[in-house]
């Protein structure tokens, strides 16, 4: 990340515990050290809900994210739900890459280095909609398919069919169908319905190997029931035995893990029965979970509380009034907040997932981000 804001970051940390200050050091000095060196351009493509939607949503309905969204990095209107950068922003920056250009944005876009197929709302069903997997893959053939036809005719500036090849893609997606799921259907059915996202995927997947991808990064979903939004609207069925230690509910996490299970297994078999591809599971589960269980580490206060909201203690969040709505509040720009809005992460918290996944220690099998664009 540029210099100057490692700075800001740093600013933030100033008056909190020393010990979150050392640790904040020495998370902003990671990311340099672990900055993916390329030899070649990396290009990357990218699929996914809000988590990773650089402004596909905002293109697609003509909507703009006014203030407070953006405050903390782009301080102008902008097209991210969060405070500022999300996690495959801080994953571009590590690579030295561009930011992602949303495909659906006509205005400003540069694909030199890739494009993100991410938008809001997000799921893996129901099938060809605008907001699902098979539509977003099916955006990216064609996508591919008039680069290599315009390159052919001369257009600078395209990706060529090489760089597709040696492209990473990326895929951050499940969550709205799990956080869906549980409102129309009992636990079990969820469970039962697990294996149709993940078929979703695996076709997803075998679509980009066929069309000649070969190197995949794919994100697990993270601790649903640690969503401030589903703690603030969800009923127990037993107060006593639906919430964990850190005070998020069991049900919702457990239906994510099993989520996570299954897609790591799908990960480790297309990864031995298909040639000449590398996947890379990513335990984003463990590393938010982290964050929350142990946030005061990480110089956070109030895991479970949003930064953006209305209705105060102890979730602030009231689904009637959220978040750049009128009478929503946003707290202080000094205070850490892990939750932005009640679904999606601060940049602050964002900021730190990144820092562990950089780590590597997260990716089965373990390796590194910059795997794809060196060798
Ligand atoms: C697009 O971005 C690349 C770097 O990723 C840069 O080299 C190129 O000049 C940009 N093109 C335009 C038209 O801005
Ligand atoms: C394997 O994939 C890489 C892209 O990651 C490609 O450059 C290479 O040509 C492929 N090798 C074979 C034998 O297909
Ligand atoms: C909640 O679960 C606990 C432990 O299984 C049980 O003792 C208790 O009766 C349950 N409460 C309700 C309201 O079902
Ligand atoms: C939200 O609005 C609905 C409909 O007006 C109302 O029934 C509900 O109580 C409101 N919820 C909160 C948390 O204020
Ligand atoms: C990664 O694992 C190593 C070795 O276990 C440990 O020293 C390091 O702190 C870990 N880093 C992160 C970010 O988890």
């Amino acid at each position: 990340m540029p210099y100057s804001d490692r700075e800001e970051l740093m600013k933030q940390v100033k008056g909190s515990l020393p010990y979150a200050a050392i640790l904040w050091l020495w998370a902003a000095a990671l990311l340099p050290r672990t900055l993916g060196q390329c030899e070649r351009k990396p290009v990357i493509f990218n699929f996914g809900d809000s988590n990773s939607d650089t402004g596909g949503y905002a293109a697609a309905f003509g909507v703009t994210f006014v203030l407070p969204f953006g405050r903390a990095f782009f301080h102008e209107q902008n097209s991210r739900i969060s405070d500022g950068r999300l996690l495959i922003d801080f994953l571009c920056e590590s690579l030295k890459a561009s930011y992602l250009s949303p495909y659906l944005e006509s205005v400003g876009s540069n694909f030199t280095n890739g494009a993100n197929f991410a938008i809001a709302g997000a799921s893996t069903l129901p099938t060809f909609k605008l907001f699902s997997l098979n539509n977003h893959i099916l955006q990216f053939l064609r996508f591919q398919a008039r680069s290599i036809l315009l390159a052919s005719k001369g257009y600078p500036d395209q990706v060529t069919e090489e760089e597709f090849k040696n492209a990473l893609y990326v895929m951050d997606i499940g969550q709205n169908d799990l956080s869906a799921a549980f409102t129309y259907l009992t636990y079990d059915q969820i469970i039962l319905k697990i294996p149709t996202y993940i078929y979703e995927i695996r076709s997803a997947i075998w679509s980009i190997y066929q069309s000649g991808g070969r190197n995949f990064w794919i994100h697990g979903t993270g601790p649903l029931g640690c969503m401030p939004q589903k703690l603030a609207t969800t009923a127990p069925q037993n107060a006593t035995t639906d919430y964990d230690p850190v005070g998020c509910l069991v049900p919702l996490n457990n239906a994510a893990k099993e989520f996570n299970g299954q897609l790591k297994a799908l990960c480790e078999e297309l990864q031995s029965g298909m040639n000449n591809i590398t996947i890379v599971y990513v335990d984003v589960y463990s590393v938010k979970y982290d964050l929350i269980a142990n946030s005061a580490k990480y110089g956070f206060e109030n895991p479970l509380e949003v930064c953006c909201g209305s209705g105060g203690p102890p979730y602030n969040f009231n689904q009637n009034v959220t978040c750049g709505n009128s009478g929503s509040t946003a707290c202080d720009p000094r205070q850490k907040y892990v939750s932005w809005d009640g679904v999606h992460f601060t940049q602050a918290a964002n900021f730190v997932i990144a820092s562990s996944i950089l780590s590597s220690n997260f990716s089965t099998p373990r390796t590194r981000l910059n795997f794809f664009c060196n060798g």
